[in-house]
């Protein structure tokens, strides 16, 4: 039974990281995505917000589960007994941090090895932030998160503009 995490913020979840979602559940058992929970940035979506439009855009795959957490990676990759970290890398920017993250949880907890998919050439250069900046100007998000929850995004902003 190969279970794996994949962790972040999801402030909010983008077709990059549901691709990531797609193609890494496929290669495991189990694919829990680990939804960050920790106090210290300030998201624009609530945890239970994040949490919610997670199970929303993943319902037709079921080995993929949402949970959040607080805390250390390897402290929740110990709770749920996963062995993979799964992480994407878009450009090269994202390599020197990434590698810093994947090596230092190696040394906390050296049963979890984290395994990098590249992003696919679409999603390349997006981020949640990009995605925040275009909404908060009312520009089209919809090349770049699922439809179903452009609208929830949108109304983060309403009223604001
Ligand atoms: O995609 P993101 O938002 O950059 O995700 C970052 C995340 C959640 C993977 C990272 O911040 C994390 O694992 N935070 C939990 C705290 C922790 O374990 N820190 C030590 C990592 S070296």
């Amino acid at each position: 039974m190969i279970r794996a995490i994949y962790p972040g913020s999801f402030d909010p979840v983008t077709l990059g990281h549901l691709d990531i979602i797609r193609r890494a559940s496929q290669k495991v058992d189990e694919l829990i995505v680990g939804v960050l929970n920790n106090g210290g940035k300030t998201p624009l979506f609530s945890i239970d917000e994040r949490v919610s439009m997670l199970k929303e855009v993943t319902g037709g795959l079921s080995n993929v589960k949402i949970l959040s957490f607080s805390g250390l990676l390897v402290d929740f990759a110990r709770q749920t007994e996963a062995t993979i970290v799964v992480r994407g890398l878009r450009a090269i920017s994202d390599f020197e941090y990434e590698l810093q993250m994947a090596q230092t949880n190696s040394i906390l907890n050296s049963e979890v090895d984290t395994m990098f998919l590249t992003a696919s050439n679409d999603y390349s250069y997006l981020s949640s932030t990009t995605v925040k900046e275009i909404a908060s100007f009312g520009g089209n998000i919809e090349k770049f998160v699922p439809k179903e929850i452009c609208s929830r995004i949108y109304e983060k902003y309403s009223g604001k503009r």
